[in-house]
């Protein structure tokens, strides 16, 4: 089918190239030139894990993948995912003007189109948001009527930032949501090759599946560390524990690992837009705004363990080993690095950073506030005290600690022989 996609970030250009390496034709549409420019030239405009060389076959050798900076080639597609980034804006609510230009700017393609159109929405939107703004939108710009002149779905997507692709290719389960039947047998069609069960329901229930889904995991990680929290004043190794528990079938190893708490754009943004959903609806979640305060609370332990290892932190240097919000991605957003360096700054600390990708994510934030290191040896070297926040794989080289004080946001060191080294949890 020709598809195209409204937004080329993780979620979006992932996808495109996953169906334009499934035989499909897709355009991508982004108002952001240079990225455009890029992807047309088969460069990636973000770090992941085997992406690289996935584009690059779709754009150069399949022709297959092309991007435009102009929504009115949608008019070219049968289907277009809306795949724009959803934020929250500094009220912590959730930003949805990307979703609304790019609804807009696809009515009024859809109104010079004469066949039937899909549009489908992946970006995830509270639940309710569907039916309540991107319709009417479609609508109004399109002179058109949904469920007979357009069709509308949401299909969330559950991507992982530095496994997208594997996810892509390899989804646990399709969620359709489909406004009219006809809709939903083309949407099951396009993952027809898929081998996981597809769910056909309703719209808002889809938008609820991809809220809940996200807050569980973030439940099960504040689960995990409020009991590291407590494993840790009794002298007990939380990672024996969650081992042991994650043979009962019903718990899972999965997501249970216990450290510095869960970033990223999605986990702490999604609980909090049930949050405030469920408010608005007159309920108190009591249940997630307690898994989003052991989460605020969680990376300053860190801190804390510093202070007690070493006192004041005034003029201590203090070498920061991963700012990425997870191994295997350059993303900062939702990064517990952040909030580790800015109470050590208010502590008139020296933070030296240091992370295999991020840096110039970081520099973005940060400036000219910390130091930067070019590797993890260069920052331990020049530290007081290691703190490792991301655990990425070079950080598990033993032989770069010697002799230094070690605080491990995760279980980046297995063996602790030899080096002066305590967990967060
Ligand atoms: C998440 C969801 O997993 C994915 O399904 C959804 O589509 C998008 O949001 P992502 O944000 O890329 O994916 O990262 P994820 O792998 O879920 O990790 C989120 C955070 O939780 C990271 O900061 C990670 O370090 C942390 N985490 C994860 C833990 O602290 N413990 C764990 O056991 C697992």
């Amino acid at each position: 089918m020709n598809i195209s996609i409204a937004g080329s970030g993780y979620v979006g250009l992932v996808t495109g190239a996953g169906f334009a390496s499934n035989g499909h034709k897709v355009i991508c549409i982004d108002t952001d030139e240079n990225k455009v420019n890029q992807i047309n030239h088969g460069i990636s405009p973000f770090y992941e894990v085997d992406f690289d060389s996935l584009l690059s076959s779709c754009v150069n050798r399949k022709r297959s993948l092309k991007a435009s900076a102009d929504y009115q080639e949608i008019a070219e597609s049968d289907i277009t995912f809306i795949c724009v980034n959803t934020p929250n804006n500094s009220e912590q609510d959730v930003d949805i003007s990307q979703i609304i230009d790019s609804t807009t700017e696809i009515g009024l393609a859809l109104a010079k189109k004469n066949s039937y159109h899909i549009v489908v929405i992946k970006s995830t939107v509270s639940p309710g948001t569907t039916e309540s703004i991107v319709i009417p939108i479609l609508e109004k710009c399109s002179f058109k009527k949904a469920g007979t002149d357009f069709g509308i779905a949401v299909n969330p997507e559950f991507l992982q930032e530095g496994r997208a692709v594997h996810c892509f290719f390899n989804p646990d389960r399709i969620i359709i949501g489909e406004y009219d039947r006809r809709t939903g047998d083309i949407l099951q069609e396009i993952y027809q090759d898929f081998l996981a069960p597809t769910i056909r329901t309703d719209i808002r229930t889809a938008e609820m599946i991809k809220h809940a889904s996200n807050a569980f995991l973030a439940t099960k990680i504040s689960f995990i560390n409020e009991i590291g929290n407590i494993c840790k004043k009794l002298g007990i190794d939380i990672y024996e524990v969650a081992e042991a528990m994650s043979l009962d079938y019903r718990i899972s190893p999965h997501f249970l690992e216990a450290g510095l708490g869960f970033g990223g754009s999605c986990l702490p943004k999604d609980a909090r837009t049930l949050i405030s959903a469920a408010k608005d609806l007159g309920y108190e979640p009591q249940l997630l705004q307690a898994v989003l305060e052991v989460n605020r609370k969680q990376p300053l332990r860190m801190v804390e363990l510093a202070r007690a290892k070493m006192g004041n932190l005034k003029g201590k240097r203090l070498a920061i080993l991963g700012i990425a919000f997870k191994p295997n991605t350059n993303d900062i957003r939702g990064s517990l690095a952040i909030p580790i360096i800015e109470e050590l700054l208010k502590e008139r600390a020296i933070p030296i950073i240091y992370d295999p990708q991020a840096l110039e994510n970081a520099r973005k934030i940060l400036g000219e506030r910390v130091l930067y290191s070019n590797s993890a040896k260069e920052a331990v070297d020049k530290s007081d005290c290691v703190l490792i926040v991301t655990d990425w794989d070079e950080f598990k080289d033993r032989e770069i600690y010697r002799g230094k004080m070690v605080i491990d946001g995760r279980r980046t060191l297995l063996e602790k022989q030899g080096i002066n080294y305590e967990r967060v949890c």
